[in-house]
């Protein structure tokens, strides 16, 4: 749709959605303008029926939904054991052990003709499982055959949740309060089964740590190393609602984004199999001798990086970042008062065809570096946003590139021919 409204409109253009007015851009002048002048506490627009469901529980906004101070609490803790490459680097091999049993289970699963029954499934079990390694250092079972009840219902209610949401997006919140919509209650429902489920897990390990804390085990001795929970609940900065609700957020992120991107390189590689070729025969050299990558061995792998990237400007999952402006601005020439809900249009400028000559053309080549670059004529950083951008961007930026680096060098090197 936003690729329409640019053909017909242009760079800029006002639409109301729902109870929203939004300003739409597109160039990378406009992306560059409102994010460099966003101020210490960069905020989006709410999502109107998550925010509803919170208030009506009494939970915490998390990092998700709060805005000013209240957010910035939220990152100060959770930066630190995501952001930060150096402690990002220890949840690799915890996200090697995952990726290892999904290979197995996928060798194990393909029928004769090579086919895999329900990739999607698989894919999304591999997420789901890798980000509780992460933030629990629990394994969920979720390759266990079969899923235990409550796990198989959890996973459901990752995309129950999402399907509801995007359902009432646009409905103004205070419907909810009168009339009970089918995804209305939709959300409500699967939203308490994953809270509770999530709850238990979280509980179970703070009472873990409670009881290591009571025996004067100093918990936070081999900090690198601890998981995201034990991290969070050590420093006492959020309360027990507030870290309960975090959690559930990363829970919720990790899984379906993830997910997503590697299930279109996958696709985007079926497709073009002189690129699968090209990024067998890298991952092949440099997983000789290690078949166990972590952040150094894919650093050796710029073909497979560039696979993904090229992913992201393709299908990348945000299609539109948006945020709150903070001060008038002047975009494509029109002023734009503060307050304005401003969409940064990525899936459009990611298709821009005087940036990306052939821009449906799957070329990851227009990501490498120096003379090995093809196809990409843009030096602006603002032109391609696949995690946004600034102190408000992705938190399980680094996280999520682990998991889908990781799985995408072991499905290269053991079994893409099954993809093609
Ligand atoms: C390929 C995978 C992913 C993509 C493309 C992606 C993309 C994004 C984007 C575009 C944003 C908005 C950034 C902004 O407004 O500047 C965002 C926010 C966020 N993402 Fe991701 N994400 C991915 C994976 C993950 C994972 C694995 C997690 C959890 C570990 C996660 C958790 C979050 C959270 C909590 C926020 C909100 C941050 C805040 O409001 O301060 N994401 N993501």
């Amino acid at each position: 749709m936003t690729e329409k409204r640019r053909q017909e409109y242009g760079p800029i253009y006002k639409e109301t959605i729902g109870n929203n007015q939004i300003v739409a851009v597109s160039t990378s002048e406009d992306a560059e303008k409102v994010l460099r002048a966003e101020g210490k506490y960069p905020n989006r627009n709410p999502i109107a029926p998550l925010v509803e469901y919170r208030k009506k529980r009494n939970l915490s906004m998390g990092v998700v939904l709060s805005k000013d101070e209240e957010w910035k609490k939220f990152r100060s803790v959770m930066d630190k054991k995501m952001m930060r490459p150096h402690e990002v680097t220890c949840y690799s091999d915890r996200i090697n052990d995952v990726s290892n049993d999904l290979i197995q289970r996928l060798k194990r699963c393909r029928g004769n003709d090579g086919v895999i029954p329900d990739i999607e499934k698989e894919i999304n079990k591999y997420t789901t499982e890798s980000i509780a390694t992460v933030l629990f250092e629990k394994r969920l079972g979720m390759f266990k055959e079969p899923i235990e009840p409550k796990t198989e219902q959890f996973y459901q209610s990752i995309t129950k949740i999402l399907e509801a949401t995007n359902a009432i997006l646009t409905i103004p919140p205070f419907i909810f309060k009168y009339i009970f919509t089918k995804h209305w209650k939709e959300l409500n429902k699967w939203s308490d089964i994953a809270g509770e489920f999530a709850d238990d897990i979280i509980e179970e390990k703070r009472k873990q740590i409670e009881k290591k804390i009571a025996s004067n085990d100093d918990i936070t001795r081999s900090n690198d190393r601890v998981d995201f929970l034990t991290y969070v609940i050590a420093t006492g900065k959020l309360s027990r609602r507030e870290a309960n609700v975090a959690m559930m957020e990363l829970l919720f992120g990790g899984v379906d984004t993830a997910a997503t991107t590697i299930l279109w390189t996958l696709y985007n590689l079926g497709k073009n199999p002189h690129v699968q070729d090209k990024l067998r025969s890298e991952v092949r050299s440099v997983m000789e001798d290690c078949k166990e990558p972590d952040t150094s061995l894919i650093e050796k792998m710029p073909y497979l990086r560039s696979c993904v990237k090229e992913t992201l400007r393709l299908q990348p999952i945000v299609f539109a970042l948006p945020r709150i402006i903070d001060s008038d601005l002047v975009l494509s020439g029109y002023k734009v008062p503060a307050k304005t809900f401003v969409m940064i249009a990525s899936y459009v400028m990611g298709r821009d065809e005087s940036v990306f000559p052939n821009p449906s053309q799957y070329m990851p080549e227009r990501w490498l570096r120096g003379s090995d670059r093809q196809g990409y004529n843009s030096d602006s950083r603002f032109q391609y946003l696949p995690f946004g951008f600034g102190p408000r961007m992705c938190i399980g930026k680094r996280v999520a590139e682990m998991e889908i680096h990781t799985l995408l060098s072991k499905v290269s090197f053991f079994i893409l021919d099954l993809f093609s």
